[in-house]
């Protein structure tokens, strides 16, 4: 780590978010949300970090801190609809997330409210809607990019297809909720893992949990 890499960190522990982010209803887990902080740290300092899939706001948490460390922004894209898994009848719908006079998820309240709490106004910048549609007409490349959107084989590859060219070299593409072992978990997230390695784009940096980070080459 260079001597500014280490400045960087000390000015996250400067401002981190202003609540836990474990206090926000979520997915990711205090050590996978460490490890994506100090990669948009680093990787912010090539251009904007780039989520997709922010639900409540407890990833854009941690990125959002680190990538204002490192001089950028986090855009937080979610059409805020609920992926499959959060539909009614489904195992992770949470009604308190319903929003009656519109009949259909809608998590943008609380993610605005949460990044109001956590002081993230100024470096997190919310894209409310469908993440093949925001890629085709984005023309900005991206330190950093990070999937966590819709778990079918479909979305998961939209979102690769779409966001995994726009990473600058040396830049970051973070994939979460990666079980190599079937039994433990959905496979789409592992495909697009193996499809980035297999294209000779990117090579592995590290595993956390079930959070995969891998390198754009050059
Ligand atoms: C697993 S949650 C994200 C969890 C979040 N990163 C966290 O830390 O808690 C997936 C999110 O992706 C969003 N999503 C799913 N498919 C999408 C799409 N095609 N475009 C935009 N957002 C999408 C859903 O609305 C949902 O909020």
């Amino acid at each position: 780590m260079t001597g500014d890499g280490a400045k960087g960190v000390k000015q996250i522990h400067q401002t981190p978010s202003k609540i836990d982010p474990q206090s926000i209803k979520g997915f990711m887990a205090e050590d996978e949300g460490q490890a994506l902080a100090e990669a948009a740290r680093l990787a912010g300092t090539l251009g904007p970090v780039l989520e997709i899939g922010s639900y409540c706001g407890r990833s854009a948490a941690y990125l959002g801190p680190a990538a204002r460390a490192a001089g950028t922004v986090l855009y937080a894209l979610d059409h805020h609809r609920g992926s499959e898994e959060n539909q009614p009848g489904w195992e992770w719908h949470d009604q308190t997330l319903w929003d009656e006079k519109a009949q259909a998820l809608d998590t943008l309240p609380s993610f605005r409210r949460n990044i109001a709490a956590a002081g993230l106004e100024d470096c997190v910048i919310a894209l409310i809607g469908h993440s093949p549609r925001i890629a085709r007409h984005w023309t900005t490349p991206l330190g950093m990019v990070f999937i966590d959107g819709g778990h079918t084989m479909k979305a998961a590859f939209d979102d690769y297809r779409g966001w995994a060219g726009k990473i600058l070299p040396g830049g970051i593409l973070a994939i979460h909720d990666v079980f190599p072992n079937p039994a433990d978990g959905g496979r789409p997230p592992f495909e697009i893992y193996r499809k980035a390695l297999e294209s000779g784009l990117f090579e592995q940096l590290s595993f956390v949990r079930s959070l995969a980070l891998l390198r754009r080459l050059g």
